[in-house]
């Protein structure tokens, strides 16, 4: 049998958190055959509360979880992490200014990027769910700088699969015809899922809803992009279950590749493709195989794409001046 691989979450007592562990621990990140120790970060606050989630975590006898620690020090619930996935972040409070938000957030974000960097396992993969992601995951990389920087990613599959959700919902296909579909840019309403790349049923995606270029900038880019906003509203808190079920995504189809003919969304390292400028993480299409990605290259953007992919790119953009001012990174 394998050998453990170590998974070390924060904001482990949260709802993320409640919804990810179990299924982590039932196999769902990693696969049936690997066992997996669990190493859960959380602030001393907290950390009651994720003991109570690891009693029930006991409580499932999971075959393959072989041990739970709980740590509220950074430095020790990433030493010898193999996969991290980063949930805890400083949520945004009214009237909280955005240079307040990245500050917070350099506070958590920078410590974990060096705890990483001084005791991760050589193969860590890096995943930022906590907002603002992107930013977050630029901020923690920075601080790594022993890892190689295309480990750091932050998650816009959530994104991705609300866009596979609506377009399935509008032209009555079920969820497995939609492929190709893709997110652009920042994990914020800026982002852009690219029908015109998709394809529902083997058919290119804006085609299959009737060319409708109203629908599509009027209803359905702001429906994926305001979602979160949306969730809150009806559930009266933001989404937990999906985010957690969009992190398993990220990483499953990190470790196992995409299949052959499709791609995913990840928010990666720019390497200058499409114009984005260098080093900012956004997201992408991408392929992977051997457990590497690659962006998918020479795709069409037509100009209500473009028109997109520069706005969201330029919130990035503006975010990553903000914190290099705060000396965040
Ligand atoms: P939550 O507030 O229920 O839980 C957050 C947890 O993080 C809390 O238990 C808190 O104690 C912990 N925490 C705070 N600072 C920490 C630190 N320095 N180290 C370890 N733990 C720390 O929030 P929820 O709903 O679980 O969401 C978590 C984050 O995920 C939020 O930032 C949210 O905005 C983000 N999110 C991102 C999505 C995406 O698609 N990228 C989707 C949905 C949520």
């Amino acid at each position: 049998t394998q050998s453990p691989v170590n998974v070390t979450v924060t904001g482990a007592a949260g709802q993320i958190g409640y919804a990810l562990l179990f299924r982590i621990a039932s196999g769902a990140l990693l696969g049936p055959d690997t066992p997996v120790k669990l190493r859960l970060l959380e602030i001393p606050q907290a950390v009651k509360a994720a003991e109570g989630t690891a009693m029930e975590l006991d409580d499932c006898a999971f075959p393959l979880l072989q041990g739970i620690d709980i740590f509220d020090d950074a430095k020790a619930a990433f030493d010898g992490v193999n996969v991290a996935l980063l949930v805890g972040a400083r949520p945004r409070t009214k009237g909280m200014e955005r240079a307040d938000l990245l500050e917070a957030n350099g506070g958590i974000f920078k410590p974990q990027g060096e705890a990483i960097n001084a005791g991760a396992a050589s193969d860590v993969k890096v995943l930022v769910v906590g907002n603002p992601a992107n930013t977050n995951a630029l901020i923690a990389q920075a601080h790594a700088p022993d890892v190689p920087a295309e480990r750091f990613t932050a998650m816009t599959r959530l994104d991705h699969n609300r866009a596979i959700a609506q377009l399935a919902k509008k032209t009555g296909a079920a969820t497995t015809d939609i492929t190709n579909i893709a997110i652009w840019g920042n994990h914020s309403p800026t982002m852009f899922p690219d029908l015109y790349n998709a394809k529902v049923k083997g058919q290119n995606a804006f085609e299959a809803v009737g060319s409708d270029l109203d629908w599509y900038r009027d209803e359905y880019q702001p429906t994926v992009g305001k979602r979160g906003a949306a969730i809150i509203e009806a559930r009266g808190a933001s989404s937990a279950a999906s985010a957690a079920s969009a992190a398993i995504d990220h990483i499953r189809t990190w470790v196992d590749g995409t299949p052959e003919g499709d791609w995913t969304s990840m928010a990666i390292p720019s390497d200058g493709s499409y114009g984005v400028p260098e080093g900012i993480i956004s997201s992408f299409p991408v392929t992977v195989k051997d457990q590497q990605y690659s962006i998918v290259q020479g795709l069409e953007i037509p100009a209500f794409a473009q028109e997109k992919l520069d706005a969201t790119v330029a919130e990035l953009v503006g975010e990553r001046d903000a914190v290099k001012e705060l000396g965040l990174i």
